[in-house]
């Protein structure tokens, strides 16, 4: 989760990271008469904003982990860890990643929300998965190679698509494209399959970069419904379902993202305890430090609620013992 996060940042290059840092200027310099969310990016700090997009970022991972977990405590005949990691998975991405996007301003109009994903699908398709694909094929790490190339190939689809919904939701004019189909991974537990430890960095990137595009495009469908453009939402969502069960599933595979359920539980307690008593009060200090009471109020708020899973997550590895 967080260790990730900022593993990610200092390996330096996430793709939504990045579109926010240079296209979406969208959600930083959002127009008058823009939604509450879009202005409210402008009521927070540099520091704040950066803070919350990393905070995004680790959310969104820790969902999709522990879904991929949730499945393998099932397989292993263990239910009640299997709900739990769902349940879990659920506040994150429901509770955290969403307040957390709102503070932060990501949810624009229909027509910004496709210009920050055209912005992410272009830096993914273009520089990320190619450069990802070139460093695999350097190493030896030739089927992450082949995922990459694949996964770049996607990537330029969803823009070309995005950018067609752009025109029709700006003009009025056409039809917004049909969702593409996922087709969806299994991740049984595993070793990595990649040697070189820039490939998995390169991997880790990718799974965080994957996971947040699900959840970025899982709000922009549910503003898209709101506003009464469904042919959109089921973009949003298809699309979305690429990122999780195709895209970071099959990067998941390789990464040996999954093992046991106890050793899961034990690397989701490590990322918990990490969120509750480092990176959230952390956070919440620099936050109040800044003036930005709402989001700090929100990363203590966070930081009890962590604390709180990893009680729950070493209650049920107890529980397995
Ligand atoms: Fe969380
Ligand atoms: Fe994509
Ligand atoms: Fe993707
Ligand atoms: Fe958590």
């Amino acid at each position: 989760m967080f260790r990730h996060s900022i593993r990610t940042l200092l390996v330096g290059v996430c793709a939504l990271a990045v579109a926010s840092q240079t296209g979406p200027a969208l959600a930083l310099a959002a127009p008058a008469g823009a939604p509450a969310q879009a202005r409210a990016a402008r009521a927070v700090g540099a520091q704040t904003l950066a803070d919350l997009n990393t905070a995004m970022k680790g959310e969104a991972f820790a969902h999709a982990s522990y879904n991929l977990y949730g499945t393998q405590a099932d397989r292993e005949g263990h239910p009640s860890a299997g709900r739990l990691f769902r349940s879990t998975a659920r506040t994150e991405l429901n509770e955290h990643l969403r307040e957390a996007a709102a503070l932060a301003g990501v949810v624009g109009t229909n027509a910004a929300n496709l210009r920050q994903a055209v912005n992410g699908e272009t830096y993914e398709h273009q520089v990320m998965y190619r450069g990802f694909a070139a460093q695999a094929r350097q190493d030896g790490d030739m089927k992450a190679a082949e995922l990459f190339t694949e996964i770049a190939a996607d990537e330029g689809r969803h823009r070309d698509a995005f950018r067609t919904a752009l025109t029709v939701v700006t003009t009025g004019h056409g039809t917004v494209p049909a969702p593409p189909q996922a087709n969806e991974v299994a991740v049984p537990a595993g070793l990595p399959q990649v040697h070189a430890a820039r490939t998995r960095a390169n991997l880790d990137t990718a799974m965080h970069g994957e996971a947040l595009a699900y959840a970025k495009y899982t709000l922009f469908a549910a503003h898209a419904r709101q506003t009464g453009n469904t042919a959109l939402a089921r973009l949003w969502e298809g699309t979305a379902a690429v990122e999780l069960h195709e895209h970071f599933a099959g990067e998941a595979v390789l990464a040996g993202l999954v093992r046991s359920t106890r050793e899961n539980l034990r690397k989701a307690i490590t990322g918990e305890r990490a969120e509750a008593t480092t990176v959230y009060p952390g956070f919440a200090r620099q936050a109040a430090a800044a003036g930005d009471t709402a989001a700090a109020s929100f990363f203590r708020g966070t930081a009890a609620d962590e604390a709180r899973h990893a009680a729950a997550f070493q209650a049920a590895l107890n529980r397995l013992r």
